[in-house]
């Protein structure tokens, strides 16, 4: 069982995902600033993750928090918020958990709550949206496995495993371990996903452990194992869903989208309702990464590219919602038209 990040009495701790697959190693961040940098810099990575890593930075700050004055500690927390927003503009789930946070602040201060009591009452809010995420990706394993035909073959893009969320199922990997929990006979391609290459380094070692079946391919190999029939169905995860369906993920998810409609494959999101941003009508008001181009540039130290070339280092593209055909959710199954599906999830929440 993976989980990623874990709240401690000495700090948050994290698996350096930065390592994988060749090395296992915890990091324990002590300070708001370390969290910040540990999800800027990718210790941490992935949607759910970020959220939840973001609410034990926000929780560990306050912890840290040295005054005796109410008022100080809410300009702290402004603070720490900010920073902390500033680490990755895509993955709407960092920005969920920080309002998320700042409303249990609110609601404490406003019953008069001291400042340790507050401090217990942050720290606890943290853990259960850590756990809250957890129950959300067991749901999803649940609704998504059931989608999965017996026998299937599940090309999945990026990682959106246990190791992209608040841990054990993940979003697209836990659709896929949901239906290998229901008995069914599962394999999946893992595409590369350059340049960070979370599909070879994170997608392969996360199912390998489970005794998943999986095979890596690389990102331009996608078209020709759906056109030979090898593919089922397409799984991905998301960091930003606009309230029409849209479909932000980890850049070359356009590209798989596209191939699977062209050969009549489902194309199937998975993500809990954290990642749906019903402030965002479309697609087009998603934010998106750009990352140091030394990650296309490079191999770790090793220079692929001449000297000085121009180059973009897009992190996710948008998946237009007509060619989406199901977003699964812990809710459940969202179909065609998202503005009223989605819409209807939120409601009965
Ligand atoms: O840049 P990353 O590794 O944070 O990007 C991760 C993805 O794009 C995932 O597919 C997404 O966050 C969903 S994770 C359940």
């Amino acid at each position: 069982m993976i989980i990623p990040v874990e709240w401690t009495e000495e700090g948050v701790k994290m698996l350096d995902q930065r390592l994988l697959p060749t090395e296992e190693k915890w990091l324990m961040l002590k300070t708001f600033n370390d969290v910040a940098d540990g999800i800027r810099d990718m210790v941490v990575r992935g949607a759910p993750a970020i959220g939840v890593s973001a609410a034990y930075g926000i929780a560990v700050g306050v912890k840290n928090f040295v005054g005796t004055n109410v008022e100080d500690l809410e300009e702290e927390l402004d603070y720490i918020c900010e920073v902390i927003g500033k680490t990755r503009p895509t993955a709407v789930n960092l920005f969920w958990a920080i309002d998320r946070m700042k409303r249990t602040f609110q609601k404490a201060k406003g019953e008069g709550k001291t400042i340790t009591e507050i401090k217990q009452i942050m720290i606890q809010d943290a853990k259960d949206i850590h756990e809250e995420d957890i129950e959300s990706q067991r749901l999803i394993a649940k609704f998504g496995g059931e989608l999965l035909d017996d026998n299937s073959t599940v090309l999945t893009h990026c990682n959106a495993g246990a190791l992209a969320t608040g841990g054990v199922w993940g979003t697209a990997l836990g659709v896929i371990r949901g239906a290998v929990d229901q008995g069914k006979t599962i394999s999946v391609y893992a595409d590369e996903t350059r340049p960070y290459l979370q599909g070879a380094r994170l997608t392969a070692w996360e199912l390998l452990k489970d005794n998943i079946p999986v095979t890596l391919i690389t990102d331009n190999m996608s078209g020709h194992v759906m056109k030979k029939g090898m593919i089922q169905a397409v799984v991905v995860g998301s960091d930003r869903i606009a309230a029409n369906g849209d479909v932000a993920n980890k850049i070359g998810t356009y590209m798989v989208a596209v191939l699977a409609k062209q050969h009549g494959i489902p194309f199937y999101v998975a993500a809990p309702l954290s990642t749906v941003d019903m402030n965002c009508p479309t697609g087009d008001d998603i934010p998106i990464e750009e990352r140091d181009i030394r990650e296309i540039t490079h191999m770790k130290d090793i220079q692929l590219a001449p000297e000085g070339i121009s180059v973009d280092n897009f992190a996710f593209d948008v998946t237009p919602n007509e060619i989406v055909d199901a977003i699964i959710t812990e809710k459940g199954v969202a179909r065609k038209p998202y503005t009223e599906s989605l819409r209807k999830m939120f409601e009965e929440n």
